[in-house]
């Protein structure tokens, strides 16, 4: 199975990268890393699928020539990797680890000697367990916190960065961890998911303001967005999917770009902001030079009984992937066009991650995963309508480059074009990635 579309279908320059995150990959136990939420978390049964964590992960600390030799040679433009808070700050404050600073040297050179871009992320959600002995991201000093490590790490390497965002999806870091309790630190408590909410803006801003003053350039921002669809014609349905999506798809953003939140979210959360939020909005709003959405599914809703923000999701109809997420290309299009009509207006846009999970078995040293083939060749489709109809659009990342640690699924949902044996380690590229070489190539 081959892609129907091509490097030569988008304009000249548009650029074509592959993501991944560093607890997900680089093995956490190497290099002298602090302990961090996700270690404890994954040590707390009932968490992590088989109470697996990022301790070995795929051992990219070591194995990164082989993995950067590997993007080389599939044709990719860019790399959109992690930084590790507690590789670098093991406390999360004070202390640095040389180590940890000198593995992200060598990884930018090396990615630099290879013809790549490097696009870094300083928060991919591993915070220093000691920073969540203080709270976390409920606690308002992690904005000066992050602030320090940004200054640090970039201090290092910010010279070599293409693009620099600081958090990865706000959504997750704040409401699934602390609303849902489905990531670390596994609270459920709308008071803390509150308080995290805002405190990931004002540690986006004040990350922003630091690496700006430090002459850091082409900062921007990564948010998450899932379609949010009424399960039925029902108005209590069109509320909910209402709610959703300004929680899922507009608190972050609109605080960014706008210095607001919005009205559906303040009704449920406005008890629980911390005093004074309203005067955050100063640093939460500092220029950004670009926009990122990550994009994978869509959600169906319909309104519950529950205390706010009353909904539940509703099974969907279409095509699943092996992590049950409705395949809803149309949604990358929505998103892309929201984004520059509502809110960056007029920003570059990149995808900073679209991809599928699969279960993707090994047979005879291949893997023929034309589902991943399909997801992808789909979702660049819709891209490439949201460019004809003038979306500034300047990139689009694969997530993974490897199977990895996919959180708290455990490694068994795999999301890599290249395959990993969780043994061996070794690395075998899937047919996802002969398709995606052949189409950047042509
Ligand atoms: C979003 C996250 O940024 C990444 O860490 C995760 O593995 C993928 N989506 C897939 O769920």
């Amino acid at each position: 199975m081959t892609l129907t579309i091509k490097r030569s279908d988008f304009p000249e320059g548009f650029l074509f990268g592959a993501a991944t995150s560093s607890y997900q990959i680089e093995g956490h136990a190497f290099g002298g890393a602090g302990s961090t939420h996700w270690d404890t978390f994954a040590a707390t049964p009932g968490n992590v699928a088989r109470a697996e964590n990022g301790a070995r992960a795929v051992d990219h600390y070591h194995r990164y020539p082989e993995d950067i030799a590997l993007m080389k040679e599939a044709g990719f433009d860019m790399y959109r990797f992690s930084t590790s808070w507690a590789r670098v700050m093991p406390e999360g404050r004070g202390a640095v680890n040389p180590e940890g600073l000198d593995f992200y040297d060598r990884l930018t050179d090396s990615l630099l000697e290879a013809g790549l871009k490097p696009c870094a992320t300083l928060y991919h959600w591993e915070l220093p367990s000691a920073l969540a002995d203080m709270g976390g991201w409920t606690n308002r000093d992690i904005a000066q916190w992050f602030g320090d490590f940004a200054e640090v790490i970039m201090g290092r390497i910010g010279d070599r960065m293409y693009s620099v965002a600081p958090i990865n999806e706000p959504w997750c870091v704040a409401w699934l961890s602390h609303f849902h309790g489905i990531h670390a630190p596994g609270l459920r408590d709308i008071r803390a998911a509150a308080r995290a909410m805002h405190h990931v803006n004002f540690a986006h801003g004040t990350a922003i303001e630091r690496m700006r003053a430090m002459g850091i350039k082409n900062l921007g921002c990564v948010f998450n967005a899932e379609y949010a669809l009424p399960a039925d014609d029902s108005d209590g349905s069109r509320r909910a999917a209402a709610r959703y999506d300004a929680i899922f798809n507009r608190f972050f953003i609109s605080g960014v770009f706008k210095g607001a939140y919005p009205e559906l979210v303040l009704e449920g959360l406005e008890p629980h902001l911390p005093k004074g939020w309203q005067e955050d909005f100063a640093t939460i709003t500092a220029p950004l030079d670009w926009c990122g959405l990550n994009y994978y599914t869509r959600k169906l809703l319909r309104e519950t009984d529950a205390p706010w923000p009353s909904y539940e999701e509703v099974p969907g109809p279409l095509p699943k992937t092996s992590i049950g997420w409705e395949i809803f290309p149309e949604g990358l299009h929505h998103f892309l066009k929201m984004f520059n009509d509502e809110y960056s207006k007029g920003l570059p846009i990149f995808v900073t991650e679209n991809g599928t999970a699969g279960f993707d078995p090994i047979e005879n040293g291949r893997v023929q995963d034309d589902h991943r083939i399909a997801y992808i060749d789909k979702h660049l489709h819709q891209a490439a309508l949201a460019l004809s109809e003038g979306v500034p659009l300047k990139g689009y990342f694969l997530w993974s480059l490897l199977d990895n640690y996919e959180w708290a699924e455990g490694y068994d949902q795999r999301f890599g074009l290249v395959h990993v044996d969780y043994e061996s380690l070794q690395r075998t590229p899937k047919a996802s990635y002969e398709a995606l070489k052949a189409a950047l190539a042509a």
